[in-house]
């Protein structure tokens, strides 16, 4: 798939996008992500015609503000990443430190690609006030101008016309979610009950989601949570609890670079569980909880 995707972001789906639409039943009217970060799964969904509608939703504000600017005006943020990305040519150090005080009073959103497009792992990070406080990459410069031209008038072109933006809280943009449409969740890492930290909205409670699971299962709708996964015998994260009678499969992400410095061959694979009403129409779905990976692929190419 030759997927168009503008905004860098640590923890992006990208990677695993073809095989996450497998899942996807054949007819979605809407698709809904919640945590949309890069929004690598609609995008994919997008180019592949998967999906008529779109709903991107993301906590944090200047992100979704930059989905709009993208989509809406790609020539006006082309042509300021560029006037950026020139003027950083002097003193990139200070540059950037400069465009990072600006967009902590603005939240403009060319000032938030180009510091996306700089900063250290494209990760975002806050301090205690809220402010973005990541350090440059002192190696790179960021994406070079029509790599980012291009990427921005692409994802305009898949999603103009046909998608919303929201900044609201992942239950709240559910709210209007039908049986027809799907959703995809991929929340950040997962806090404990009541210690409850937003400043770098980086945790989402898992007694609070594993409620949402279960209200999405009595309004019957067709979900996939990208939640827990595990290298070699280790697990990471919490598995989610068995009363939600979601299909459990497994995706293998790669090597983890941990693994690779030490010289093992550990795969790093991770979790995908969808929701009842999706597994029963994609097969049976106590049929799916025995299959491999490459067996469940067979089995989902096979449907009708
Ligand atoms: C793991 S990232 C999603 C990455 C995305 N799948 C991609 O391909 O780029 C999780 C996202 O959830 C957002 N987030 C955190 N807490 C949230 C909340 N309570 N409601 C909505 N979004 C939230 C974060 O800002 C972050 O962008």
């Amino acid at each position: 798939m030759n997927v168009p995707h503008p905004i860098p972001y640590q923890g992006s789906k990208r990677n695993l996008a073809a095989d996450i639409l497998r899942y996807f039943p054949a007819h979605v009217e809407a698709l809904y992500e919640p945590f949309a970060g890069s929004a690598a799964i609609s995008l994919a969904a997008a180019v592949q015609n998967r999906a008529q509608r779109f709903h991107l939703n993301d906590l944090n504000k200047p992100l979704m503000d930059l989905w709009n600017a993208i989509v809406n005006s790609p020539e006006q943020l082309a042509s300021q990443y560029a006037a950026l990305w020139h003027a950083q040519l002097g003193d990139p150090k200070a540059f950037y430190k400069k465009v990072r005080d600006d967009f902590n009073l603005t939240g403009r959103p060319d000032l938030f690609l180009y510091l996306l497009a700089r900063c250290v792992k494209a990760s975002v990070r806050y301090n205690a006030d809220g402010e973005f406080n990541q350090s440059p990459d002192n190696r790179r410069r960021g994406m070079a101008l029509a790599t980012m031209r291009e990427q921005l008038f692409g994802a305009s072109y898949y999603f103009k016309g046909k998608t919303t933006f929201s900044s609201k809280n992942y239950r709240d943009a559910l709210a209007p979610v039908r049986p027809r449409d799907l959703v995809y969740m991929d929340p950040p890492y997962q806090g404990v009950c009541g210690n409850r930290d937003t400043r770098y909205l980086a945790s989402v409670q898992f007694c609070e989601f594993v409620e949402l699971l279960e209200q999405l299962n009595a309004r019957k709708i067709r979900y996939i949570v990208s939640y827990d996964g595990r290298t070699g015998d280790k697990v990471h994260g919490r598995v989610l609890p068995a009363h939600l009678e979601l299909a459990h499969m497994e995706l293998e992400a790669g090597r983890s670079s941990q693994a690779t410095l030490l010289g093992r061959t550990d795969a790093t694979v991770e979790s995908l569980y969808l929701s009842p009403a999706l597994s029963a129409e994609l097969v049976q779905p106590k049929m799916i909880y025995h299959f491999t990976k490459c067996e469940q692929l067979c089995l989902m190419e096979s449907r009708p």
